[in-house]
């Protein structure tokens, strides 16, 4: 009995590192991606009408939706495998992967410019705040020109 068991829960200890380690299917790539940016966008868009002045600077909000943006920044990209330029409705054009160096660079860049405006959030400095969200705004512009169908 003892044995059996055993062999049962060692069993079962494979089949789960056989799921943990299976292939993610195309469309998941594409998924993970999206769903990514989606939340790139839920998080960041709002924050527009603070930039423009229309909505007072609230600390507290700007530093939850940047704490997201900071951990959201490094997720898109392993969901550009090669192979997902045509899988599903995605949006991403092949020069992702025929021109990588710059998608990449494009990348990082948001990355970096995200980091500063949660540092500006975290200090409460609405000025540069507002500033800067102007300047990340515009890294996802230069990408979503050169790498995304319009
Ligand atoms: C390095 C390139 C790159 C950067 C930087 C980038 N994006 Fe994108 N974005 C893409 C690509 C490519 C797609 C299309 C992905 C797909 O359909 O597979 C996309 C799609 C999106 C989508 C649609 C997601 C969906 O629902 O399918 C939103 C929203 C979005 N981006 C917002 C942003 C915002 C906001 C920023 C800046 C804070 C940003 N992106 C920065 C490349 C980028």
């Amino acid at each position: 009995m003892k044995t059996l068991t055993k062999i049962a829960i060692a069993a079962a200890a494979v089949s789960i590192t056989a799921t943990a380690m299976a292939q993610p299917k195309p469309e998941n790539f594409v998924k993970q991606r999206q769903s990514a940016l989606a939340l790139i966008g839920w998080y960041f868009g709002p924050m527009g009408a603070v930039a423009k002045g229309e909505q007072p600077f609230n600390k507290d909000d700007a530093v939850r939706r940047t704490s997201n943006l900071v951990a959201l920044s490094k997720m898109p990209w392993e969901g550009f495998v090669a192979g997902t330029d045509n899988v599903g409705n995605t949006k991403a054009l092949p020069a992702i992967w025929t021109n990588a160096a710059k998608f990449k660079d494009a990348g990082t860049k948001m990355e970096v410019e995200i980091a500063k405006l949660a540092q500006l959030a975290n200090a409460g400095d609405a000025d540069g705040f507002k500033k800067q969200f102007g300047v990340v705004g515009g890294t996802c512009k230069a990408c979503h020109d050169d790498f995304r169908k319009q």
